[in-house]
């Protein structure tokens, strides 16, 4: 190779493991030569450089750049001259004698072997242009005439984390990723976008279903029955259970759901096989009137249940506890029941929050001479025939939300473990994605709630093995537990600016591009790194532009230039009460009560 070729840098001068320091040509101008009537980037950060070695080339990126003297030495860079400008390259892969790039070198370059800079065929070599199987996600930041496509199986299948701070275009990227999704190879997609912000509906539009809690049309359901006793006591109580109340209330369920089985015209179940787990329906108000009346009996004989003091009867179906003859203290009569205040405030923690309209998404009805509920409402989950299925939870309380998101999760994990490969169903026939936006919410210790952390870290530590892929979005990598991000095959982070936040993605990349993490603060808008099984090499890439984008626009200032008046709250509150419309009375009929 002559030094006359003008892709030629400079040279080898230390070569440590695979760090080479790489002297450029004192002729050369700047460090941003022109080739072909176009500028070179060479001394950026991730630029590609190549070696060429006889039949082999090795390909590096750029990692840092310096002059000798503005430098204290650090260790590779000591046989540099005195100003003399360097470079240091990590070694990625080879492109062989046929022209095809591999990851990994088997051998390294020689001391003053000379170093090019990697012209577009060169790049073009490396990073594939899109055929089958790769999916196009953007463009080499340091050459835009250069795609960057993912491996759509690994993307899927070996769970994928997006990062970055508020603003950095995570939602837009992925939205612009599901679009290229089915547009492209794939419009049998099957993906479930959990947004608790309402943003991916204009995005997906015409090619996805979307379902929200809020949407009488379109209602997103979320059966509590299909859950085990012990998840429903809690989600709906939301505080510790004890002993005793769990298993009384989960010889209730199981009661209750055998009644269902026995009944059902659709279920073909032996009722003895039935449990408190069984995911079969169940009317929980029955079995809140049997906690709640044990736990307030009295009755003349304490021992004889037929003597028990009635006062007024209650009603299940209108969450009406039944009233009881005040016990006498001192051994007087009535006495209290066998059970009396063994479940304490639990009984009435279920009625508020039965009566709570914030849950009313949870409690689809269930006949028994219908259909099989929980069928179609996975079916909703799944988006029917539509490639991509936005579960929109926006406009419910968060903790509300992330309940019935775990929930959501759960059960159709559970679905996914039963499906059998060569059979029907989700997962191992047919691989489902989950997109999880605000991922630490589910995963950090503090914040998440007990169903949707075990629904989450599940498919995270299992899902490849059933088809079940993960695509986790978090503004805070550094609130995700340290396993998470470590059982994503692939990562794209965005610009992040919390130091705390940059720690976790540089201890995140392999060894050799740490350095690529030094560039995290400085990304504009939609660029990011992207890293892993997916891509043939660590790069930075600027992300296609979704088309249309998430609703996630900023909102802007126009209005504060015009005349200020008295802002019309009406259709919000309207808005409002039109969810919490019975919370006024449920709170009516819980004063005073709360301890009884
Ligand atoms: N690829 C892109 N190119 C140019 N601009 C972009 C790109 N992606 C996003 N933007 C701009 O950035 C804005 C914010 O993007 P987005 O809502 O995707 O960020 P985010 O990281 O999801 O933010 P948050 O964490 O607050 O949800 C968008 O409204 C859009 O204008
Ligand atoms: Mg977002």
């Amino acid at each position: 190779m002559s030094e006359a070729d003008p892709t030629c840098i400079g040279r080898v001068r230390h070569v440590l493991g695979s760090s080479v320091t790489v002297a450029l040509d004192p002729e050369l101008a700047g460090v941003a030569p022109i080739y072909r009537g176009k500028l070179q980037s060479v001394g950026q950060i991730g630029s590609i450089v190549r070696f060429p070695q006889g039949l082999l080339d090795l390909i590096g990126a750029v990692t840092l750049v310096g002059i000798a003297e503005l430098t204290p030495a650090l260790p590779p860079v000591e046989n540099v001259q005195i100003g003399e400008r360097w470079l240091k390259v990590q070694l990625l892969g080879e492109i062989d004698s046929l022209d095809k790039f591999k990851r990994g070198v088997g051998s390294y370059p020689g001391l003053d072997d000379p170093v090019h800079f990697a012209t577009p065929s060169d790049l073009g070599r490396v990073f594939p242009a899109e055929k089958p199987g790769l999916l196009r996600f953007g463009s080499l930041s340091s050459a835009p005439a250069i795609p960057v496509c993912l491996d759509a199986a690994k993307l899927v299948l070996r769970h994928t984390a997006v990062v970055g701070s508020t603003g950095a275009g995570k939602t837009s990227a992925v939205a612009e990723l599901l679009q290229n999704l089915v547009s492209g190879e794939w419009p049998g997609a099957n993906v479930v976008v959990i947004d608790p912000h309402g943003e991916y509906a204009r995005a997906i539009g015409s090619k996805g279903s979307v379902r929200s809690v809020l949407d009488p049309q379109k209602r997103l359901r979320v059966p509590y029955w299909a859950l085990q006793a012990e998840d429903i006591l809690k989600i709906f109580t939301g505080v510790p259970i004890g002993k005793t109340t769990l298993k009384r209330f989960s010889e209730y369920v199981a009661k209750a759901r055998i009644t269902f089985v026995e009944e059902a015209t659709w279920l073909d179940l032996d009722p003895v096989a039935v449990t408190a787990d069984t995911p079969v329906p169940f009317d929980i108000r029955e079995v809140w009137h049997q906690l709640d009346f044990e736990n307030r009996e009295t009755r003349e004989e304490k021992g004889d249940a037929s003597t028990v003091r009635v006062e007024k009867k209650g009603d299940p179906a209108k969450l009406e506890p039944t009233q009881f003859v005040p016990y006498k203290p001192a051994g007087g009569k009535p006495s209290q029941g066998p059970n009396y205040e063994t479940h304490g405030r639990i009984p009435e923690l279920l009625r508020l929050a039965l009566e709570n309209p914030d849950f009313a998404f949870l409690q689809p009805k269930a006949d028994p001479h219908g259909e099989d509920p929980l069928k179609a409402a996975m079916v909703e989950w799944l988006g029917g025939e539509s490639a991509i299925s936005v579960l929109d939870f926006s406009g419910v309380p968060t903790g509300v939300a992330d309940l019935a998101i775990g929930v959501v999760l759960e059960l159709l994990f559970e679905l996914a473990l039963r499906s059998e490969k060569t059979g029907s169903g989700i997962g191992r026939p047919r691989p489902v994605l989950f997109v999880l936006e605000e991922a630490h919410r589910y995963l950090s210790s503090v914040e998440a709630n007990e169903v949707s952390a075990r629904a989450v870290s599940r498919i995270a530590r299992e899902g490849r093995k059933y088809g079940v892929g993960l695509l986790m979005v978090t503004q805070r990598p550094s609130e995700l537990p340290e396993t998470a991000l470590a059982q994503c095959g692939t990562l794209i982070a965005l610009r992040l600016t919390s130091g705390k936040d940059q720690g976790q993605i540089r201890s995140a990349l392999p060894d050799n591009v740490t350095g690529l993490a030094d560039v995290l603060p400085s990304l504009r808008t939609g660029e990011a790194v992207v890293s892993g099984e997916a891509i043939v090499l660590p790069v930075r890439t600027t992300i296609d532009e979704p088309n249309p984008y998430p609703e996630a626009e900023d909102p802007d200032l126009k209005s504060w230039r015009e005349k200020s008046g008295i802002p019309d709250l009406a259709p919000a509150l309207a808005k409002w009460r039109g969810l919490y419309d019975s919370r006024s009375k449920t709170k009516e009929t819980a004063k005073g009560k709360t301890d009884g």
